[in-house]
């Protein structure tokens, strides 16, 4: 399958993500994932995009590009398709995934716009806890791990990520109403979008996920 999801902070896409990926086999890419393993390993790239992130801004459109096409060139589990979380986020980038694509003979299936309101948001983000080195996530609350701070699979500590505070949101989610949402209209023109409610609890999301990709593979 080769798909993208988009939708704002909170929406659901890295914990559907992982799902799809295992379904169906196939590569997920999620750009803010590749950014924050850059930031560990304090490489250039890594310490500027820290600060972007942080302020709840975007990284360039050539950075992420590069990167989304080194791994569909090179990861070998996108041999069999590709979920893309959190890319493209603008027009530009769609616009290079697009030529990406062409090049390499190859279309986009869906779109998925996991739609929510912002107003739910602050809760499912300030709650988020993370396992950095897979990228799989929990919540507080509404998706706690089995021992507290734990992450499930490792055993290993779980962390809050620096940009999930209520003041860094606020400037995410403007940065996605204003740069992201005209991702989706371009979307839209082109007949793969498919608008999924994502304010349902993960199960439902991930029946629905379903119903969309298996009715037109
Ligand atoms: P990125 O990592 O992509 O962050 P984001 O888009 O803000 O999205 P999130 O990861 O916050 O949300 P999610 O939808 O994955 O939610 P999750 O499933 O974890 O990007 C980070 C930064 O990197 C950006 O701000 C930017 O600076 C930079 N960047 C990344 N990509 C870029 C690009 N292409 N171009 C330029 N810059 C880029 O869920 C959140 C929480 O809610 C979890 O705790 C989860 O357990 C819980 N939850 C999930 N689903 C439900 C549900 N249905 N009901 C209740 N709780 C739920
Ligand atoms: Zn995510």
């Amino acid at each position: 399958v080769r798909m993208i999801l988009i939708g704002p902070p909170g929406a659901g896409k890295g914990t559907q993500a992982p799902r799809l990926k295992e379904k169906f086999n196939c590569c997920h890419l999620a750009t803010g994932d590749m950014l924050r393993s850059q930031v560990a390993k304090k490489t250039p790239l890594g310490r500027e995009a820290k600060k972007i992130m942080d302020a709840g801004g975007l990284v360039s459109d050539d950075i992420v590009i590069g990167m989304i096409q080194e791994e569909l060139d090179n990861n070998k589990e996108c041999k069999g398709g590709f979920i893309l979380d959190g890319f493209p986020r603008t027009v530009p980038q769609a616009e290079g995934l697009d030529k990406m694509l062409r090049d390499r003979k190859k279309s986009l299936q869906h779109a998925i716009e996991l739609q929510i309101d912002d107003a739910l948001l602050v809760s499912r983000i300030t709650g988020r806890l993370v396992h950095p080195a897979s990228g799989r996530s929990y919540h507080t609350i509404f998706s706690p791990p089995k021992k507290a701070m734990t992450d499930d699979v490792t055993g290993e500590p779980l962390v809050q990520r620096s940009d999930d505070n209520a003041e860094a949101l606020k400037k995410r989610l403007v940065t996605y109403h204003k740069q992201t949402s005209p991702v989706v209209g371009y979307y839209k023109q082109t007949g793969i979008w498919k608008p999924l409610d994502a304010a349902q609890e993960p199960n439902q999301v991930w029946k629905s996920l379903l119903a969309i990709v298996d009715n037109d593979k």
